[in-house]
């Protein structure tokens, strides 16, 4: 076998990392759980969430695949052979290929309205009509599935490449794109007439949702998510990084960037919502139905920013996609020897053809409900709500308790600082109670 690869650059993995990290989740996702979690009581949970879960469990995954130097299973078998740990990772690579199965999904739609925002078919729909207009568009027997196989082919072609010339190479590209277009809508954002009152709903401190428990599950959940945490997402990409990098910097710059973003995102979107006199609390259909339809009163303007707005929307998704799919290549080429090549393509067609039925179950011929909900949501809420998490949660029992102390102080350039004290008992107590709380909670609230 030849060495394995590694990133040209420290900066090509922390862009990779941050690519990874900034998707779907802050803009689509982070910006319906704020709305429903009532604005400003769940950014205040969630930042709590990423500073006291998310970033110690993050630094604890680039430990474990820079010290490790493989793929999410064979970094835990590596550094704890023939122990259960592993078990962590093959969550991982599990979660990373299911979320990926849906997420393709959801990303196809995403493209589809930049497709349709450039020809202005979405721009000309009528007020009111933008419900219908969506949910022609995903009950169509092949419309959603054809937009979901077009995102996985780009998604493959990149990964096809490998580390530099594929992953890194894109990442350069993408990230400043992303970064240009967040801070110019946000600012434009910023200059409409509801801007007044997103920022109030984003920021005017309000304690009585803090009580509610299903705001900090929301805020927990959305934490993983957003991190990339606990599919191997991290351990994958940290495992191609060499051994003098340091990991406590990078944690904090992804950590930084990613929740940035997000609150870039909510600055763009709220105006607008608000601005129309719109609903933020919609739901999962918020940047499908309630931006198009503001959009769409807007008039030209309106369409374009909603081209650009799904374009860093699209962009944003492929580069979380491509981390996702290279979690199970990364695999699948030690597990079988396989070329990248091989492993791409095969893990590629599997998960693109495991997503079909995601595609076709809302509203198209697959929409029948299993346990209560279409397929796509299912798979949406068993990753989110449990998979993650547990994942997460060995990741972090691993490094806390299970890896000899000094060792890991040592890989993390952490030994004898407060903060590296900090952060193991953080991964030993804090993050571990944190996610057991949240996940039997989500299971009493699904089932009891
Ligand atoms: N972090 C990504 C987002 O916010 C989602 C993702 C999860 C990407 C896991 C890769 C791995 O959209
Ligand atoms: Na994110």
């Amino acid at each position: 076998m030849q060495g394995r690869e590694q990133w040209a650059t420290r900066l090509g993995f922390i862009l990779a990392a941050v690519g990874s990290a900034v998707g779907l989740g802050n803009i689509w996702r982070f910006s319906y759980v704020l709305g429903e979690g009532g604005g400003f009581a769940f950014l205040l949970a969630y930042i709590i969430c990423i500073f006291l879960i998310g970033l110690p469990v993050l630094l604890a995954e680039i430990t474990v695949g820079r010290k490790g130097q493989s793929d999410a299973v064979g970094s835990f078998n590596k550094l704890a052979p023939g122990k259960w740990w592993k078990l962590g990772g093959i969550l991982g690579v599990l979660s990373g290929t299911l979320i990926l199965s849906f997420y393709g999904v959801i990303a196809g739609w995403v493209m589809y309205y930049v497709y349709s925002y450039l020809t202005g078919s979405a721009g000309s729909v009528a007020e009111g009509e933008y419900g219908a207009y969506f949910e022609g568009f995903v009950g169509s027997p092949i419309a959603p599935v054809f937009w979901q196989v077009l995102f996985m082919a780009i998604v493959i072609g990149v990964v096809y490449f490998g580390i530099k010339k594929g992953i890194e190479l894109a990442n350069r590209t993408f990230m400043p794109l992303l970064a240009l277009l967040v801070i110019v809508l946000a600012i434009y954002g910023l200059t409409m007439e509801g801007a007044g009152e997103a920022l109030n709903f984003m920021f005017a401190p309000d304690f009585a949702q803090l009580g509610n428990m299903e705001v900090w599950g929301m805020a927990i959940g959305q934490a993983f998510f957003t991190l990339s945490l606990g599919m191997g997402a991290m351990i994958t990409y940290a495992s191609y990084l060499p051994k003098e990098t340091k990991l406590p910097s990078a944690a904090g710059t992804i950590v930084t960037l990613d929740t940035l973003f997000a609150i870039f995102a909510g600055l763009m979107i709220f105006p607008i919502v608000f601005t129309f006199g719109l609903d933020p609390g919609d739901g999962p259909g918020l940047i499908f139905i309630t931006l198009p339809e503001a959009f769409g009163q807007w008039g030209t303007g309106g369409t374009i920013f909603g081209l650009f707005f799904f374009l860093l929307v699209a962009v944003a998704a492929l580069s979380s996609a491509i981390s996702l799919l290279e979690v199970g290549v990364s695999w699948a080429m030690r597990r079988f020897e396989w070329s990248r090549k091989k492993a791409t393509l095969t893990a590629g067609i599997i998960i693109t053809a495991f997503g079909v039925p995601s595609a076709l179950s809302q509203g198209g011929p697959l929409s029948q409900e299993i346990f209560g909900l279409p397929f796509l949501d299912l798979i949406d809420t068993v990753t989110d709500q449990y998979t993650l998490a547990l994942g997460g949660m060995i990741t972090a029992l691993f490094v806390g308790w299970g890896w000899n102390k000094i060792e890991v102080l040592r890989e993390t350039g952490l030994q004898d600082t407060t903060v590296g004290a900090l952060w193991i008992w953080f991964l030993r107590i804090v993050a571990p109670i944190g996610i057991l709380y949240i996940v039997a909670n989500n299971f009493y609230n699904m089932f009891l």
